[in-house]
C-alpha cells in the first residue's frame, strides 16, 4: 500500500525509466537488486550452448600448434574445465617431461601417456583435454571423447615455435623438437594417425584462438 503510493507520487513527478522512475526509493532498490543478482541466463545459455553427445572434448594435433590455449579459450565459454595431458604426466611424475625423456625415455613417457589415457576414459567427464602431439599413440584415444584434430602445416607450426620470442623456452621443453627436420620428420609419419583418429577436423593455419574456438563450437554443434 505504501510502496504503490510512493510509485504513483513519484513516477508522476520525476521521468519514467523503463516501469521504474529513476529517483523514487522504491525504484532505486528494485533496480539495485536487478542489477546485483546474478544472471543465471547467461550461464544457463553457456552451459546449453553445445549439448555435448561426447562427454570430454579432446585436442589433438602437431607439438606447437596451439591446443592448450584453444583449451583455456574453450574452457570459460563452454562451462568446462580444461585439463592438459602433459600436465597430468609431469604432476604424476613430479618432474619435467624433458627430464622424464632424459632420465627414463621416451618409452617410459609414453607408457605414462597410455596411463594417463585410462584415468581419462574412466573417470572424466565433461571436460576439454588437450593432449601432447604423441597422445594419439594411445590406444583408446576414441574412447576418451569427440577427438578434435587441429590441423596446420609444418612451416607454420615451426615458424610458431621458432620464431618466437620464447623460442628457447619452447623447444627446451620439448625432447621431439630439437632439431627441424627431424621434427618435420615425426610431423609427416604423423599426419595419417591424426587423420584417422579425428572427429573433427579444424584447419588453425592464419586462425586465431577465438576464431578457432568460433569455428569449433560451430561444427560441435552439428555433429550431436
Ligand atoms: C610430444 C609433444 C609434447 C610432449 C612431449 C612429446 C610429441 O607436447 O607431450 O614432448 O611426441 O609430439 P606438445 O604437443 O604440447 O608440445
Amino acid at each position: 500500500m505504501e510502496e504503490k503510493k510512493i510509485k504513483k507520487k513519484c513516477c508522476r513527478k520525476f521521468k519514467k525509466k523503463g516501469n521504474f522512475c529513476r529517483k523514487c526509493p522504491v525504484s532505486a532498490s528494485r533496480n539495485q537488486a536487478q542489477k546485483s543478482a546474478p544472471d543465471n541466463s547467461s550461464i544457463d545459455r553457456k552451459k546449453d550452448s553445445v549439448q555435448m553427445k561426447f562427454n570430454n572434448i579432446l585436442l589433438i594435433g602437431f607439438m606447437g600448434v596451439g591446443k592448450g590455449k584453444l583449451a583455456r579459450e574453450l574452457a570459460g565459454r563452454i562451462d568446462y574445465f580444461a585439463i592438459d595431458t602433459d600436465d597430468l604426466v609431469e604432476s604424476f611424475e613430479n618432474r619435467a617431461i624433458r627430464n622424464i625423456f632424459k632420465e627414463k625415455g621416451e618409452a617410459y613417457f609414453r607408457n605414462l601417456e597410455q596411463k594417463v589415457a585410462d584415468w581419462l576414459a574412466h573417470s572424466v567427464k565433461n571436460t576439454i583435454i588437450s593432449t601432447g602431439g604423441g597422445f594419439i599413440g594411445v590406444d583408446n584415444l576414441n574412447d576418451i571423447g569427440c577427438v578434435v584434430y587441429l590441423q596446420s602445416d609444418f612451416n607454420t607450426i615451426s615458424e610458431k615455435i621458432m620464431g618466437s620470442p620464447q623460442a628457447k623456452k619452447k623447444i627446451k621443453k620439448r625432447p621431439l623438437f630439437q632439431n627441424r627436420d627431424k621434427a618435420e620428420k615425426i610431423f609427416k609419419s604423423r599426419l595419417p594417425l591424426y587423420e584417422a583418429k579425428a572427429n573433427i577436423t579444424i584447419n588453425t593455419a592464419g586462425k586465431s584462438t577465438r576464431e578457432i574456438a568460433d569455428e569449433l563450437l560451430n561444427k560441435l554443434k552439428s555433429v550431436i
